[in-house]
């Protein structure tokens, strides 16, 4: 990894520059954060889990023609995408209340939503990611209408897909963050999904018991995240190789000791 020149470390991910022009490596890391990172740690196998889980999401996102960054997965921590200008907004899609909603509104926790709500943060750690309006990203020219159109048309496509996938395996879709970016042709770009769709950024909770499978068991302090994320990745079927928390750990174990 280290021939590579680095690009960017995120919380969660480190990028690479690809191979070829216009590409992009993206590694997962195991490190954890939570409040705008005032809360830190690790989830020992969450990069290997989140690389396998995104890699599943955008591959059938892309078959009900959801444009997106990826192109392959590389190895257990990596994969090639496109290199895009990313948008420097949040989307936030939700089906239930919970989270920042509940606190900001004093909404139950839980309560299902009349319909789908789709809020916007601007993307700015120093500011903390601020929850912003439309107007605010036509007034700074975060984005033009026509972009946001396609912003909005694919996240309402994405969460009806994706509420339907976790559905069929017993997971209520909550809220989830998703970013896009933009994808140079010469002078025209287009917009496309980038980042990750992971428990990293989703709520995810069990059907029957309200369980929370995701990040919130960090943020929260509730313990058993490394399962929780193993949960999710063992129900959409993946690592057919083997038990999911195995290959996980192994990975890690691996990685502390830097091979
Ligand atoms: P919120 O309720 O804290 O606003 O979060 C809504 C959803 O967005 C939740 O699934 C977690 C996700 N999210 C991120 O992925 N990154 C972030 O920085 C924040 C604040 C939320």
């Amino acid at each position: 990894m280290s021939r590579r020149r680095q690009i960017y470390e995120g919380k969660a991910k480190i990028l690479y520059e690809g191979p070829e022009p216009g590409t992009i490596i993206q590694y997962f890391k195991d490190d954890a954060t939570a409040f705008n990172a005032e809360k830190k740690g690790t989830i020992n196998g969450k990069g290997v889990i989140n690389n396998r889980v995104s890699e599943h999401i955008f591959t059938l996102l892309q078959q009900i023609g959801i444009p997106s960054h990826f192109i392959r997965r590389l190895n257990m921590r990596e994969q090639l995408v496109k290199q895009v200008e990313i948008v420097p907004i949040e989307v936030i899609v939700r089906n239930y209340a919970a989270g920042s909603l509940t606190k900001r509104l004093g909404i139950e926790e839980g309560t299902q939503l009349p319909h789908t709500l789709i809020e916007y943060c601007y993307k700015d750690d120093a500011l903390g990611d601020p929850l912003i309006a439309e107007e605010h990203i036509a007034c700074f020219g975060w984005a033009s209408q026509e972009e946001m159109q396609d912003i909005s048309a694919m996240a309402i496509r994405i969460n009806d897909f994706m509420a339907g996938m976790f559905g069929g395996i017993g997971i209520k879709l909550v809220d989830f963050k998703l970013e896009f970016g933009r994808l140079f042709d010469g002078d025209f770009s287009r917009i496309i999904l980038a980042d990750e769709i992971s428990p990293d950024g989703c709520r995810l909770w069990d059907i029957e018991t309200n369980e929370k499978l995701d990040k919130d068991r960090f943020r929260r302090d509730l313990g058993g995240e490394a399962e929780a994320y193993q949960e999710v990745a063992r129900r959409l079927g993946l690592f057919p190789e083997g038990n999911v928390s195995e290959v996980a750990d192994l990975d890690s174990e691996r990685k502390k000791r830097g091979k």
